[in-house]
């Protein structure tokens, strides 16, 4: 048939029409990326209670030894690159040690590598990063350091410590009254103080006041062992209160400083919200009772994912978790909870467990009665501040307990019956093959949430347990 004008006219609108369609669903695609991309940014940024800092996490466990690395990401790339430096540089310095070390005693007595850091806001956009390295290499041989990083987020710099106190001869004798004041006032410290070395410290012309950070009220001075002191006194820290410290304070600084000190945060509030917000588990246990009604015949298993919270990852397995009508334990990192009160908050607010891993993820069994004491009480602490929730089970990291650590927390340590190795593959469909192969009514599933690849682990591990008839569930109620 031969095409009339009418015939022509039609084939016109349509390509028209067609072309408003097309325009209009790319459009809509665009527009939902887009969106999507921003409230992924916005919320990481807000999720941290550092504006604009990220912590990272990285934990390794192989059979010679065992790191754990944690260190501050900027939203400023090139603040992080000299962070990046500084963390490989400590890295590359124990694998260089333990190189020298016969493998099979490593085996034995793994080496460990600990990398912390301790954030002080100070004023607007202004923190100050300490570092502490930690290592144990064959057994006795122990290290430990400080590394100092003042950091003005908003002027996309890090600060010297001499811009803040001018390095002239006058000021160093002033300091040298101040810290030696100090350490004389100082219960802790004073029968320790070596006076000769506080003098040689200030005497020396490469001393460039490095051990030095800000808080919002003071200027703090951390010392290594036995540089200014005898060993007993441990790594000594000297905090000199603003007001005290004026007179060596530079022009800018002071200006900087006072104007802060004005307009400070009332902390003592947010102490009393967490005193009067404690609730006791007891409501947990009456639930429990509940669910472990022998009625029920269902196959159970409890997923767990420890070293998190992380702003992203648990936030979107919590999602799946939620699709699937699963339950699910947390065993979360005290520094982390620090950074992301609001995600562990999220995670007790969804009806899951959260579980302990200690303040730093150190293998227990290395520490003193008192240091192991302090890893799960601080971390318990911060976890009842930001859920009002009580953790009552804690995983050691590496699975490394003994009597000792059990005699010292009067907590239950719950380890696990499936290793997924999610880490180490970061491959879903292993960590799959895993679960398939070992799991049974009982299993208690380890898994990390801070991985990105373990979100479509879960995705696989929940379709696969629900098409077998298992039913997710806390680890205490497999207990
Ligand atoms: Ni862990």
């Amino acid at each position: 048939m031969k095409p009339t004008r009418l015939s022509y006219t039609i084939l016109i609108i349509i390509g028209i029409i067609l072309i408003a369609v097309m325009a209009y669903f790319y459009n809509q695609g665009e527009n939902k990326k887009e969106s999507i991309d921003k409230k992924g940014e916005n919320e990481k940024i807000e999720q941290s209670k550092y504006n604009g800092v990220d912590i990272i996490t990285n934990t390794y466990e192989e059979d010679t030894y065992h790191k754990a690395i944690h260190y501050p990401k900027f939203e400023k790339e090139l603040l992080n690159e000299d962070i990046k430096k500084y963390v490989s540089r400590m890295e590359q310095g124990f694998h260089d040690e333990l190189s020298k070390y016969n493998k099979e005693a490593l085996r034995e007595r793994p080496a460990q590598l600990y990398l912390t850091f301790y954030i002080y806001p100070v004023i607007d956009q202004l923190y100050s990063i300490v570092f502490t390295e930690e290592s144990y290499v064959g057994g006795a041989n122990s290290r430990q350091s400080n590394t100092v990083f003042l950091v003005d987020l908003k002027n996309e710099q890090f600060i010297k410590q001499t811009e803040i106190i001018n390095d002239t001869k006058e000021n160093r004798e002033k300091l040298y009254n101040l810290l030696l004041n100090a350490f004389k006032q100082s219960e802790e410290y004073s029968s320790f103080l070596v006076e000769e070395d506080l003098r040689d410290w200030i005497e020396n012309k490469d001393n460039k006041f490095s051990n030095m950070y800000l808080t919002n009220q003071a200027i703090v001075f951390e010392f290594d062992k036995y540089e200014v002191t005898a060993g007993a006194a441990g790594m000594p820290v000297i905090t000199l209160p603003f007001k005290q410290v004026s007179e060596i304070v530079s022009a800018e600084w002071l200006d900087r400083l006072k104007i802060e000190d004005t307009t400070n945060n009332n902390e003592p509030d947010e102490s009393d919200e967490s005193i009067t917000e404690d609730k006791t588990n007891q409501e947990e246990s009456t639930e429990e009772d509940m669910s472990t009604d022998p009625s029920s015949t269902e196959k159970r298993v409890a997923l767990t994912f420890d070293d998190g919270p992380h702003p992203k990852n648990t936030l979107t397995i919590l999602d799946l978790l939620a699709q699937h009508d699963a339950k699910a334990t947390f065993f979360m990192l005290g520094s982390r909870v620090d950074f992301y009160p609001n995600i562990a908050k999220k995670v007790a607010e969804d009806g899951h467990e959260i579980g302990n891993h200690t303040w730093d993820h150190k293998d227990l069994t290395t520490l003193s009665p008192e240091k192991i004491i302090q890893e799960v009480q601080h971390t318990n602490e911060i976890i009842l501040e930001a859920t009002s929730y009580s953790a009552t089970i804690l995983r050691p990291p590496y699975g490394s307990t003994n009597k000792e650590v059990e005699n010292s927390i009067d907590i239950t340590s719950v380890l696990w019956t499936i290793d997924t190795l999610d880490w180490q593959s970061h491959d879903p469909e292993a960590v799959l093959e895993i679960v398939k192969e070992n799991v049974k009514d009982g299993s208690i599933i380890l898994m990390h949430d801070i991985h990105e690849s373990t979100i479509k682990a879960v995705e696989l591990v929940l379709n696969y347990l629900e098409e077998n008839g298992y039913k997710c569930v806390t680890v205490s109620e497999i207990l």
